[in-house]
């Protein structure tokens, strides 16, 4: 019994030692010699938050933005409007402030940061396929004119990104730190920012 547990934990151990609160660090990766997967591989580490709730629930390919780890419709029923921050008379700000703000009564909160809008259409990610977002991000016509550099710098630095790692009260924060996914983005642009097939 004691060594079928022992078993269990060595076996499990690699994968929990290897990772920051869920997340890799690029000198895992180290071990692919081929430069090509070795980005491949990245960028699906990169995904890992891209692809989290929190981060996706802003970046819907129609118009109304997601909540919580289901990623279900907005309630209220808020709409993209004109520049991404909603209706007029129900901007995004009307209800989400500068930073979080827990509820008065019961646990949770409501999201701020500012500024709160949604993703533009071009970046939506929901529905979409890794090779998919991975192209779109690299897009200047699609990823608003950021070169390899922008976009590691908005991944490394942006508040909004940021906020996804403190959500708020009753929301799962997004795994590793920003810091680690701004230094995945930069290994994988370092190994040529390849995009897994298909
Ligand atoms: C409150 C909404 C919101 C949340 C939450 C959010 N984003 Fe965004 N995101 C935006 C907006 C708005 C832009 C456009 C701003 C810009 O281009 O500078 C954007 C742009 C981006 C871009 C630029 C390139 C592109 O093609 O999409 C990346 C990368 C990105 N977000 C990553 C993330 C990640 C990673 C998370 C989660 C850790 C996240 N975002 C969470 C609203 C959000
Ligand atoms: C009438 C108020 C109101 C308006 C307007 C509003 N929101 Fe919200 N939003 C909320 C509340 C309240 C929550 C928290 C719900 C919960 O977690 O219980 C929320 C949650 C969210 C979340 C979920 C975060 C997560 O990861 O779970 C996102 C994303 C979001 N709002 C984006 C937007 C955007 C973008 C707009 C403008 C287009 C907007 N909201 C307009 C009240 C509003």
């Amino acid at each position: 019994m004691k060594k079928i547990l022992i078993a269990a934990l060595l076996c499990g151990a690699p994968a929990l030692a290897d990772t920051v609160d869920g997340l890799r660090t690029p000198d895992e990766f180290a071990g692919i010699e081929s430069e090509a997967d070795r980005s491949v591989a990245l960028f699906e580490e990169m995904l890992v938050v891209i692809e989290h709730p929190r981060c996706m629930n802003c970046h819907p390919v129609d118009n109304s933005p997601r909540q919580g780890m289901q990623m279900q419709m907005h309630q209220p029923p808020v709409v993209r409007g004109v520049a991404d921050f909603g209706a007029p008379g129900m901007r995004c700000t009307t209800c989400h402030g500068s930073e979080n703000v827990a509820f008065a009564t019961g646990s949770g909160s409501i999201p701020g940061h500012s500024p709160w809008q949604l993703a533009p259409l071009s970046m939506g990610w929901i529905g979409k396929s890794a090779a998919e977002i991975c192209a779109q991000l690299k897009d200047p016509e699609r990823n608003g004119g950021k070169t390899l550099a922008d976009l590691h710098e908005h991944n490394a630095e942006d508040g909004l990104v940021g906020w996804g790692w403190h959500p708020g009260d009753g929301r799962e924060p997004v795994p590793g730190t920003q810091e680690i996914f701004g230094q995945l983005t930069q290994a994988w642009i370092d190994t040529g920012a390849a995009c897994p097939a298909g």
